[in-house]
């Protein structure tokens, strides 16, 4: 590949990421039901952070115990998660990525028989998917939460986290906040639905100084009422003013989950041109994702300024070393599109891959 646009590193306050591809976050199920570090996270990281990977956002971790979305996620609402997490950075940080951390609240989007605690919300409307009715969150709650974000993100650069990630995307409790689709407050959090999130960013980084600051959002939820690139466009340059850093670009929500992780018939990169659009509205790197499957169409997103980031997550799940074979012209063993790594849509218990057995 030599010297091409998605191999060249890139600067962001006091890190440099060594290459443009990105591991995204990824909800496993693979911690113990505690929210610790296990062997097998440990192994798949390592491995992806050999195979060439840049920038490696490790998670979804919860910040709070009503904010987990399934049994065996990640947590980080305790300093006793510091010790844990600090193994799963170094082992990121050893293989030659830069280790990040997403950090997430679910809202709505989980069951209180999973979380043990009664769901959250802007507002009292359940998730068409997961179909629980959450309590509305009052001023008290708000703040906790915010604070549960600050706290985390604290611990997590503590933990060796070098990129901090705020999951505003895809329906959890910050893009809950943002849409009208699902916030129908009519205090200061329903007629500002972006400031939630504003809130959020600056806590955030009061706790973490230079460590650079990445914001997930949709930029178009696919759902009736939802959120468009219309109101994201104006959304962003709004995060990076509070402090954003990188702006992740994702799309849909549970009741649009194919856009979350788009099949491959939805086509080639179904989501650059959200990435391409926030990345006009913003004066920070973007990073895109959704069926970004080859190295070359990656290069063509760089080159051609749709993105800064490319993040292609069931291909290094599929195959952990997808990068250097790339980059050595040697076959990767493909993600066949078969969707069994969506554990939570057919009840299983975590995340497998027939083309990765030993994952
Ligand atoms: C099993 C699975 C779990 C995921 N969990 C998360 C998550 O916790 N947080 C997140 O922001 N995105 C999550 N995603 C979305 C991915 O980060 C990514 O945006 C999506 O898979 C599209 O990229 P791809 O086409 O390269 O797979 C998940 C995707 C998959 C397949
Ligand atoms: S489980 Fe299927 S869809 Fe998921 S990464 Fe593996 S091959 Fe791709």
């Amino acid at each position: 590949m030599g010297d091409t646009p998605a191999l060249k590193p890139l600067e962001i306050n006091n890190i440099t990421i060594p290459n443009r591809i990105v591991f995204p976050a990824v909800q496993t199920n693979f911690a113990t039901r505690e929210g610790f570090v296990t062997e097998r996270l440990l192994r798949m990281y390592g491995k992806i952070a050999h195979g060439g990977c840049g920038l490696i956002i490790a998670g979804c971790i919860a910040v709070s115990d009503d904010g987990a979305p399934s049994t065996n996620v990640l947590r980080i609402n305790s300093d006793k998660h510091i010790a844990s997490l600090k193994e799963l950075f170094a082992i990121i940080r050893e293989n030659g990525a830069v280790p990040a951390a997403q950090l997430m609240h679910a809202g709505r989007q989980t069951l209180s028989a999973m979380t043990g605690h009664s769901l959250v919300a802007p507002s009292a409307i359940p998730c068409p998917v997961m179909k629980e009715t959450p309590l509305e969150l009052d001023n008290s709650g708000i703040k906790r939460i915010q604070g549960d974000f600050a706290k985390a993100a604290g611990r997590a650069k503590k933990a060796g986290a070098e990129l901090i990630e705020l999951h505003g995307a895809f329906g959890y409790l910050i893009g809950g906040f943002l849409s009208p689709y699902s916030n129908k407050r009519t205090d200061e959090y329903g007629t500002d639905k972006a400031l939630f999130f504003t809130e959020i960013i600056e806590k955030v980084k009061t706790k973490v100084g230079e460590t650079p600051v990445s914001c997930r959002i949709s930029a178009d939820e696919f759902v009736d009422g939802g959120l468009t690139l219309d109101e994201t466009g104006k959304i962003a340059p709004r995060l990076v003013k509070a402090g954003a850093d990188v702006i992740s670009v994702g799309a849909g929500t549970y009741a649009s989950m194919n856009h979350m992780a788009p099949t491959m018939d939805m086509g080639e990169g179904v989501h650059v041109h959200l990435a391409k659009g926030i990345r006009d509205s913003v004066d920070a790197p973007v990073i895109c994702a959704g069926n970004i499957r080859s190295m070359s169409y990656a290069n063509d997103i760089i080159s051609g300024k749709k993105a800064d980031l490319v993040a292609i997550c069931r291909p290094q799940v599929a195959d952990p070393f997808f990068v250097k074979k790339s980059i050595n012209n040697e076959s990767v063993v493909q993600c066949t599109d078969c969707g069994t790594c969506l554990f939570f849509l057919h009840g299983a218990s975590a995340v497998s891959c027939p083309q990765n057995p030993e994952l």
